[in-house]
C-alpha cells in the first residue's frame, strides 16, 4: 500500500522537486498539495504549485493555498536563493488546474478526519504557519497523523542564521507548534539535506531522461546551483526538500536518531534554532527523531526513477 501524504510546501525549486518525486514515485499517494508564504508571496508560491503540476502532469489532486503570513513574524522572502517569482529559471507554462476553494488548513484537517487514523503522512517543506494553525483549529488531527516528516531545521548548522535554517526561522513559533505536539516528527535537516548536493554528475543523469520534466529539473538545478554558489559558497546545490519526500518513501535512504528536539523563541543569536539533545539514551515516549547521514545515490535513483516514471505528460 502506498503510503498517503499531504505535502504542504513553497515552490521553490527544491519543493517542485519534491512534488515530482512524490507524484512519480509509486510509493506514494499524494492526498492534497497545499502551499504556504516562504521562498516567495504566498500568490508567487501557489501559482508555481500549479505550474508544476502542469508540468508533471498532475490531475486529480487538490491544491489550496494557505496562510500569507507567519504566525507572529513579518514576512521574510527569499529571492537570493529562488529568485523574484520563486521559481526563476524555467519558463513556468501557465497552470491548467483550480485552486481548490479551501483553506490549506481546512483542506488538511478535511484530509486527515477523513482517513483512518494513522494512515496519512504530514510532508511539511517549507515554513510550518499552516501545520500550526491546522493543530490548532482541530487538535482531533494529531493523535490521527501517522508522522511528521519536514524538511527543516538542522541541529548542527544553520543557513538563514548561524543557527538557523530558512523553515524554521521564518516563522519560529508556529515550529514551536509542530515540533512540541504529540505526534511522531522526523526533521529531515540541513545535516542531511546538504549531503543532497546536485553534482554534475547527478544533473547529466536527469538531463539524459530526455523528457519536459527532466529538462524542467535540469533548468531550476541550473538556476539553484548559481544562487547557492552566490549567496552560500556552496559548489553543488543542496536540494534540500525532496530529502523529506525520500525518507517516507525509503526510510532506508538516510540514518535516522531518536532526540528530543525544541524550537529556540527566546534566543538573541539562536532564534528558531531547532535544539536536538544528543544525550543518551533518549527518555522513553520521545516521539521526535533527527536524520543524520543520507545515501547520496539512492536517494538520486529516486528521483531519477519518478522523473522516468513521470516520462512526458500528455497535459
Ligand atoms: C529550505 O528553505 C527553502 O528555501 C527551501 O525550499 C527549503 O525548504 C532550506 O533551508
Ligand atoms: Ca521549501
Amino acid at each position: 500500500m502506498p503510503t498517503k501524504i499531504i505535502l504542504d510546501c513553497d515552490p521553490g525549486h527544491d519543493d517542485a522537486i519534491a512534488l515530482l518525486l512524490a507524484h512519480g514515485n509509486p510509493d506514494i499517494e499524494l492526498l492534497a498539495v497545499t502551499t504556504v508564504v516562504g521562498n516567495q508571496t504566498l500568490e508567487k508560491v501557489t501559482r508555481n504549485a500549479l505550474s508544476v503540476a502542469r508540468v508533471a502532469g498532475i490531475t486529480g489532486v487538490p491544491f489550496a493555498a494557505g496562510c500569507a503570513r507567519p504566525l507572529v513574524r513579518p514576512i521574510e522572502v527569499a529571492p537570493d536563493i529562488h529568485g523574484e517569482s520563486g521559481l526563476d529559471g524555467p519558463v513556468l507554462p501557465d497552470p491548467v488546474q483550480q485552486l481548490d476553494g479551501r483553506h490549506a488548513v481546512d483542506l488538511i484537517i478535511d484530509t486527515i478526519m477523513a482517513h483512518e487514523p494513522g494512515t496519512v503522512t504530514l510532508v511539511p517543506t517549507g515554513g510550518l504557519t499552516n501545520i500550526a494553525m491546522a493543530a490548532r483549529k482541530e487538535p482531533r488531527i494529531v493523535p490521527r497523523v501517522k508522522e511528521v516528516v519536514l524538511m527543516g531545521g538542522g541541529y548542527n548548522v544553520g543557513n538563514w542564521s548561524a543557527t538557523s535554517e530558512f523553515n524554521i526561522i521564518i516563522d519560529p513559533e508556529a515550529a514551536h507548534i509542530v515540533f512540541n505536539e504529540s505526534w511522531p516528527l522526523t526533521m529531515v535537516g540541513l545535516d542531511v539535506t546538504h549531503q543532497a548536493l546536485a553534482t554534475p554528475e547527478v544533473v547529466e543523469r536527469i538531463r539524459a531522461i530526455g523528457t519536459s520534466p527532466s529538462q524542467f529539473v535540469v533548468e531550476l538545478l541550473a538556476f539553484f546551483a548559481h544562487t547557492y554558489l552566490e549567496a552560500q559558497g556552496l559548489d553543488h546545490p543542496p536540494v534540500h526538500d525532496p530529502c523529506a519526500v525520500a525518507q517516507v518513501i525509503d526510510p532506508s535512504v538516510m540514518t535516522t536518531r531518536t532526540v528530543p528536539l525544541d524550537v529556540e523563541l527566546t534566543g538573541t543569536l539562536t532564534l528558531g534554532m531547532t535544539v536536538a539533545d544528543f544525550r543518551g539514551p533518549a527518555p522513553e515516549g520521545c516521539t521526535t527523531k533527527v536524520a543524520m547521514q543520507l545515501d547520496h545515490e539512492k536517494f538520486w535513483n529516486l528521483i531519477v526513477d519518478a522523473l522516468e516514471r513521470i516520462g512526458e505528460p500528455s497535459v
